[in-house]
């Protein structure tokens, strides 16, 4: 039995598995179990009112748990790939509650990474998948970082490489007139805009529609981080993007400033940063301004929630 089949055989037992998907790695379990997503609470410490995303191999999955029927085709073509559609749930839906926190809608996600699809198909089952990561941490998009939170606990297969994309998916919630951007993402407002040719609105604190998980800390380092520095000061670890802070750092997010690259480095060189930090006594972390247009709007999102 390879790693994929030992995963979905897991799943189907109830327990927890940690598998790679093109954005961040996730932490899954049957999404009809209640009993088994649990232990995804427990795991990750996560409070029991931020509901989970459903993971599946396909539309015809996701037409037995939710009513697909009032998506726009435009954004089911975006499937496969990094973009989750909260939707209602279908009144029989067999996901479980543990898994909507109780809520009448579901964020459901069909992911591109091939070992993600093969383990959808494995276990026959939607799988609900949190980031794997203690609640408000980096999420993981290598295999040392997941590693290092679950410390070989939990079942792990492995990516040999880093996730692709490094962001979490832009979260869209479509059960509103106007399409509502829950949480940015490498689908971009400007991109939805042009693509559905509908106005798009984007989610704050204050919304009528949010992300429950919206509301809590997130994305943080144990270290402190300074956003938009321009120069390192003393005891502190720097990260450049371009040739902001190039000279005096260990790591670029990308020379060429180029933003889908430095997405998918981010959280990896944060944790590596992070470590680095603990291990030797720096007191934070210097980050260089990211431009605040297409992917650097989801990378910025998630600095300023790590720095709150
Ligand atoms: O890329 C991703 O989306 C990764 C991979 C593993 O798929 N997953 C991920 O899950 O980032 P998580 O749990 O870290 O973030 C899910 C977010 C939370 O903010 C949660 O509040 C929101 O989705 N969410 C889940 N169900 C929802 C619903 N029915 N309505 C509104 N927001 C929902
Ligand atoms: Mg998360």
């Amino acid at each position: 039995m390879n790693k994929i089949e030992q995963a979905a055989r897991l799943i189907n037992n109830g327990e927890v598995v940690i598998f790679p998907t093109e954005t961040v790695y996730g932490l899954g379990a049957d999404a009809t179990s209640d009993s088994a997503c649990r232990k995804i609470y427990q795991i990750k410490n996560r409070p029991g009112h931020n509901p989970l995303i459903v993971h599946c191999d396909s539309i015809e999955s996701i037409a037995k748990i939710a009513n697909i029927s009032k998506i726009d085709p435009k954004l089911i073509d975006l499937w496969p790939g990094p973009l989750t559609l909260v939707v209602p749930l279908l009144p029989n839906s067999p996901i479980c509650q543990t898994v909507t926190a109780g809520l009448s809608t579901v964020a459901c996600r069909i992911p591109s990474n091939p070992i993600a699809q093969q383990l959808l198909q494995s276990c026959q089952k939607p799988i609900a998948a949190p980031s794997a990561n203690i609640s408000g941490r980096l999420s993981s998009t290598c295999d040392a970082q997941v590693k290092d939170y679950f410390a070989n606990k939990i079942f792990l297969i492995e990516n040999d490489d880093h996730c692709s994309i490094g962001l979490e998916s832009t979260i869209l919630d479509v059960t509103t007139t106007e399409p509502v951007i829950l949480r940015h993402g490498f689908y971009t407002r400007e991109f939805l805009h042009k693509h559905l040719q509908k106005d798009i609105a984007v989610a704050n604190k204050d919304s009528k529609v949010i992300a429950p998980g919206m509301l809590l800390k997130h994305y943080a380092p144990k270290t402190k981080i300074r956003l938009n520095a321009q120069q390192l000061r003393p005891m502190e670890l720097g990260l450049a993007f371009g040739q902001v802070l190039d000279e005096v750092s260990q790591f670029n997010l990308s020379k060429q400033s180029k933003l889908e690259e430095a997405a998918q480095n981010l959280y990896r060189y944060l944790f590596i940063l992070d470590q680095k930090a603990q291990e030797l006594g720096y007191n934070s972390i210097a980050i260089a301004p990211i431009p605040q247009h297409d992917l650097g709007i989801a990378i910025n999102d998630r600095l300023s929630k790590a720095s709150e």
